[in-house]
């Protein structure tokens, strides 16, 4: 969004807070999701609770920093400024939307957009940490194609490193940033010749599905970064169906961000892994996995991080 919220600096300003609060679910947050299952949700998100009040506060203040954001880069286009490349001076130079609903498509993004991509970096950095092997492999490329960081980088440097492509896409399959989301049957209807009543919750599971040994062979649970090497596999990790992999799901409402993301993982792992070594402090520790609306590990993960030549 074109805008620093130093959250890395300044972890307590009221936006970083509230942030936090909403993206790590306490107990309440949990036993509510799980009784949507049971009672309608409109119920549920009116009932006079604290994690509902929570959430609307969050909202009104990601809201509220939302309608300044677009309110300052709103004065800068009309002085003829130079607009930043960023989500929302793009958008507002389209002249397509109105202040709300752009302010309605930044809830999204940050919604649907940031914790999505953040938690693939995460995974990102412990498989890499589990595997030297493939982080110096990856580190060796970026560097014979990005020769300094300061140099500009675009599509056409990244887009010429398959061997990050395919460590992207295996990060991608292997730790599903969403592992399950919900749909609804608007219609009677049958999936595999099994009868869907309308009204039919379904959960689906990329979690489950990317990691199908059916579809993905016998190391589907393996962190094989090669699958997408062979030849002619780079879009398809050697899985037969297109469905094997659904991280961003399929359909009309697939992610719309699903280019922008995978492309945003390439740039930020191969700034990464060209800048640092990195090991996992405690080469044995347990990484649990918290769910959520994306999949991270609970208690956090420590990393050692070295400083590399560029
Ligand atoms: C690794 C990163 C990402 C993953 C794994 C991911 C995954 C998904 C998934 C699974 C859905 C469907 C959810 C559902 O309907 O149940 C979704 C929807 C969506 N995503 Fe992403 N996403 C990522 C990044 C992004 C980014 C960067 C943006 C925008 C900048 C974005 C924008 C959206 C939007 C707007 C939707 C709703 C689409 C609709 O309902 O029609 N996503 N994403």
């Amino acid at each position: 969004m074109g805008q620093d919220f130093n959250s890395l600096a300044d972890p307590n300003t009221e936006l970083n807070k509230t942030y936090r609060s909403v993206f790590s679910p306490s107990r309440q947050a949990q036993i509510l999701g799980l009784l949507t299952f049971f009672i309608p949700r409109w119920i549920i998100e009116n009932l006079p609770i604290k994690r509902n009040g929570d959430i609307m506060a969050a909202s009104k203040i990601a809201r509220d920093t939302s309608f300044q954001l677009v309110q300052q880069k709103k004065e800068r286009l009309a002085r003829k400024e130079k607009m930043d490349p960023d989500i929302i001076s793009i958008a507002l130079e389209s002249g397509l939307f109105t202040e709300e609903k752009l302010v309605d498509n930044m809830m999204t993004f940050l919604a649907a957009g940031h914790e999505t991509t953040s938690s693939s970096l995460t995974w990102a950095a412990y498989l890499l940490s589990k595997h030297q092997g493939v982080q110096s492999r990856l580190r060796q490329e970026v560097h014979e194609h990005i020769s300094n960081l300061n140099n500009e980088v675009n599509d056409t440097i990244i887009d010429g490193m398959p061997y990050l492509h395919a460590v992207c896409q295996e990060i991608l399959r292997l730790y599903s940033p969403v592992p399950v989301t919900l749909r609804e049957a608007v219609i009677n209807t049958t999936i595999l010749g099994h009868y869907i009543p309308k009204g039919s919750v379904i959960m689906l599971c990329p979690w489950a599905v990317n990691r199908s040994e059916e579809l993905w062979g016998p190391d589907a649970n393996e962190f094989n970064p090669d699958r997408w090497m062979k030849s002619g596999m780079a879009n398809s990790g050697g899985a037969t169906s297109n469905y094997a992999f659904l991280t961003f799901l399929h359909g009309p409402r697939s992610c719309i961000g699903q280019k922008f993301a995978t492309a945003e993982l390439a740039c930020l792992l191969a700034a990464f892994v060209g800048k640092f070594e990195f090991a996992m402090t405690y080469p044995d520790e347990e990484i649990i996995i918290k769910g959520g609306i994306t999949a991270r590990p609970k208690n956090g993960m420590r990393l050692n991080l070295k400083v590399v030549e560029w």
